[in-house]
């Protein structure tokens, strides 16, 4: 993408290498931080922006704000500035997806990878509003998605969140009576009561009537990013701002299980409290529903791990006959329950088997108790492993056998030989 900017090297410090993108408020740019020769990301303001009164101080602001934030889902600020009136940011330069690309190619997602993503942007989000951050324009393309390794070299999602506090920093308007007006943006016509508007698809009822705003207006934005990983729908849609925004402030959203069905029960709960109209139904705060979310995650990995583990041994009854289960044993039917409304996948199955069928050749004495109990093969969705224990014969035992192989020889000889007398 071509820009006169391309080449530039903003404050001496910053060389602008490639446009990488362009939103409504500026271009950001792959660029290279001189002293370092790092590549990093530059957003340059667009400058019709820098002319208005006390947009530049507010932008500063903001980004100050926002490079205080230090947190592995939140993308790192590493400097901002003001270049003979072209406002800049610099960020790290994030080589992903932003969400909204992983939606358009690869939905369905598992209700695991949804829960992975939407706690790591929790995570994010949890941090900036103890820090008094509210990002105000949480939406799919503000969220990157970055593939990376583990500690044990395992691939995995890494979350960046982009754009805290400055992504729709805007002018304030205000009448020649001194009153705010309403300014139209790329994205819709909302109130400019200060400073921050936000995506109306995803804004919550209190930002689209121009109200004050604190942390759980993040919690709707992404009670709407949860619908659309579920649904790939949107909850509301219109071409008209205006008729958007009253459908946020007045209607209640489809559930998402009548557009995608078997969307998983809790998951949905979660959504739609997420987008309660009023700010005090919803989670009071992201670490809030974050728990929740992992809650469900939770107990789908230990329903896992009980079909993973080594099966207990024979006089470890899970349930006792005629009788409900109790304690440990409680928990593992309950594990069981789980995981029956979430099958395991072929991998999962395979290392089951695995661990759970050894060869008749590696074990002498083999014995197959009667399945029982809740974890038997109708409940789950993969067959139940028969349990196996081992009793190796002690050398008594041997000597024992031993002694009667002897006799039981000595005798036939003993046999044969009257016969044969007789006979004659
Ligand atoms: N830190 C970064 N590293 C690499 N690429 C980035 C980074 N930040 C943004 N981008 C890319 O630049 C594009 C434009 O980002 P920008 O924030 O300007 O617009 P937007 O979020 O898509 O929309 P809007 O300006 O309406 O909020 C993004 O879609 C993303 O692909
Ligand atoms: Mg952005």
């Amino acid at each position: 993408m071509p820009s006169p900017l391309l080449g530039r090297t903003l404050d001496g410090k910053f060389r602008l290498d490639e446009v990488v993108g362009a939103g409504s408020m500026g271009t950001v740019f792959r660029a290279t931080q001189l002293t370092l020769s790092k590549t990093v990301a530059i957003k340059v303001m667009k400058k019709e922006f820098a002319k208005e009164a006390n947009y530049a101080s507010r932008f500063k602001r903001e980004a100050k704000a926002a490079s205080r934030l230090d947190h592995i889902n939140s993308v790192r600020v590493v400097d901002f500035g003001d270049d003979d009136g072209l406002l800049y940011i610099a960020m790290e330069y994030l080589n992903g997806r932003d969400l909204l690309t992983i939606l358009s190619k690869e939905w369905p997602l598992s209700t695991s990878r949804i829960i992975d993503l939407m706690s790591q942007t929790l995570a994010a989000l949890a941090v900036a509003h103890e820090m008094g951050i509210v990002h105000r324009d949480l939406k799919p393309e503000n969220v990157m998605v970055l593939r990376t390794k583990d500690d044990e070299g395992h691939e995995v999602e890494l979350v960046k969140v982009c754009d805290f506090g400055v992504a729709k920093l805007l002018p304030d308007r205000k009448g020649a009576d001194g009153e705010d007006v309403q300014s139209a943006t790329a994205t819709g016509t909302l109130t400019a009561t200060g400073m921050l508007i936000g995506t109306p698809e995803y804004m919550s009822p209190e930002q689209v009537s121009g109200l004050d705003l604190d942390e759980r207006t993040d919690i709707y934005s992404l009670g709407v990013i949860l619908f659309q990983l579920l649904t790939r729908c949107l909850p509301f849609e219109d071409k008209s701002a205006i008729k958007l925004a009253m459908r946020q402030i007045g209607e209640e959203p489809r559930r998402p299980s009548a557009l995608t069905p078997g969307i998983d029960a809790k998951l949905e709960a979660i959504c739609l409290r997420a987008m309660n109209k009023a700010p005090e139904d919803r989670f009071a705060g992201a670490r809030e529903m974050r728990a929740e979310l992992r809650a469900i995650h939770g107990a789908k990995e230990s329903a896992t791990h009980a079909a993973r583990s080594p099966l207990p041994p024979v006089s470890r009854r899970i349930v006792p006959p005629n009788g409900e289960p109790s304690g440990d044993d409680a928990a593992l039917s309950k594990a069981a329950t789980v995981l029956a409304s979430h099958p395991p996948s072929a991998a999962d199955r395979a290392n089951a088997e695995t661990i759970a069928a050894p060869s008749s050749k590696d074990v002498p004495d083999v014995e197959i108790p009667a399945a029982t109990g809740t974890l038997a093969a109708g409940e789950l969705a993969m067959p139940p492993a028969p349990r196996v224990t081992v009793t190796q014969p002690s050398a008594q035992q041997l000597q024992m056998r031993k002694r009667r192989m002897w006799l039981a020889g000595f005798a036939i000889v003993v046999a044969v030989g009257l016969l044969l007398a007789f006979a004659r």
